[in-house]
């Protein structure tokens, strides 16, 4: 049997082809359906790059008000949603809470829509899904934390709505617009592995719900959208231990343990800078105001910086700004992950979207390392079970 050449962790394979997204890293560029990711958030909102990520084109003006107009309808959960949620046992985690209701959300889908993959139908199906999981993120979280239900509001925009439905309350607009940048940083970022797992689910010809709660599960693992909740509690931790002026040994003490330093490094940037940090780097000084503890948080993720750079040539990935931004915006670090996947909703549907119209069953091969030529022992019978 010929051996095929094994590269773990698909590191470097294409296993696509997609008219999505890339990550040009020569040119350090985040490149979605020809635009430049950094550009798409500092110019427009969330729904406008989510409008281009599902229907392939920016919104003209009627378009994003019809867009938007849509999303405030559907993103209240359906009836009998809250119950399914309520019945969620305490403490389980945001993540679980999570994927158990966008799951659940494919029954409150007409079945002959459920099993429609044209592009239509999954672009309605996916319009649905984006605007009803933040509730779904928001709802499980306040259930399984005994925390009173927020009603989504279809007079406030999406990310004003989902910070309202985290909070309980409408933020000022500057929360509101670096809200809404954080959303378009983690709208799409080309083949992660929790959109390889929506793809790999949707090229079996699955539904797009399916897709949906495989990418939740992917996304919980600390080495991906995990990471910005680790992000964030790194920086409690050593605020704790000493804050600033003991933040870099720390991290040096760490390092020589072989940990980890979750929000560091990327399989594709590895030792080049994250373009969707740079962005989100700029945004912290202003937020900083919002937290008592707030300067002294970003003296020590500079720490944190500096020592990664010095002694790993890392820099830090979309998560570390990401999760030191969303505790300053005040909102709980058990959220952190569940909004990263909110976001990457419309990035998700995209794929989905392509791989239902053009994919092939993704079925790969192994290179098998185990024995051969065994044999069942002589005498040995059947379990009883
Ligand atoms: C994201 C990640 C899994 C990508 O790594 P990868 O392509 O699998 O690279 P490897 O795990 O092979 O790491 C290569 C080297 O860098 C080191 N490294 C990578 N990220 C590191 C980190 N965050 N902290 C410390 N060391 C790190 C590894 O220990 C390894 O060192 P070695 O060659 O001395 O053994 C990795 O950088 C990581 O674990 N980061 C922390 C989790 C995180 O922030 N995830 C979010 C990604 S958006």
């Amino acid at each position: 049997m010929t051996e095929v050449e094994l590269r773990p962790g698909l590191e470097g394979v294409p296993a696509t082809a997609t008219s999505v997204s890339v990550l040009d890293t020569e040119a350090e560029q985040i490149v979605v359906r020809g635009y430049d990711l950094i550009e798409l958030a500092q110019r427009l909102a969330y729904p406008d790059v989510a409008h281009l990520l599902i229907h392939g084109h920016l919104p003209d003006r009627s378009e994003q008000e019809g867009f938007c107009r849509r999303l405030a309808q559907a993103a209240l959960l359906p009836p009998g949603m809250e119950e399914l949620l309520a019945a969620l046992p305490s403490g389980m985690e945001a993540m679980d809470g999570l994927r158990t209701g966008i799951s659940a959300l494919a029954g409150w889908e007409d079945p002959g829509l459920l099993a429609d993959r044209s592009p239509e139908a999954d672009r309605a199906k996916a319009e649905r899904l984006l605007a009803r999981a933040p509730a779904v993120a928001a709802g499980a979280w306040r259930a399984t934390t005994g925390r009173d239900q927020v009603r989504a509001d279809p007079e406030l925009g999406f990310a004003e709505r989902f910070l309202h439905l985290v909070l309980g309350s409408v933020p000022d607009a500057d929360a509101v617009r670096a809200f809404d940048r954080i959303l378009t940083c983690y709208s799409e970022h080309e083949l992660p592995n929790s959109t390889f797992a929506a793809r790999v689910v949707a090229s079996t010809w699955s539904d797009l719900y399916g897709a949906a709660t495989a990418a939740v599960a992917s996304l919980k693992g600390p080495l991906h959208g995990g990471a910005n909740e680790a992000s964030a509690h790194l920086l409690l931790e050593l605020q704790a231990k000493g804050g600033a002026a003991r933040a870099g040994a720390e991290i040096k003490e760490r390092l020589s343990r072989g940990e980890r330093i979750m929000g560091f490094g990327h399989r594709v940037y590895m030792r080049r800078p994250d373009p969707r940090a740079e962005l989100l780097d700029r945004e912290l000084p202003g937020l900083a105001a919002r937290r008592p503890d707030g300067e002294e948080l970003l003296q020590i993720a500079e720490a944190v910086r500096t020592v990664m750079l010095e002694e790993k040539g890392l820099y830090p990935n979309t998560d570390f700004p990401i999760g030191i931004a969303l505790y300053l915006l005040g909102i709980p670090i058990e959220l952190d992950t569940p909004i990263f996947y909110c976001a990457r909703v419309a990035g998700l549907m995209a794929h989905v979207i392509e791989e239902h119209e053009h994919g092939r069953l993704y079925r790969p091969r192994v290179a098998y390392r185990g024995p051969r030529g065994q044999h069942v022992p002589e005498g040995m019978a059947p379990s009883p079970c």
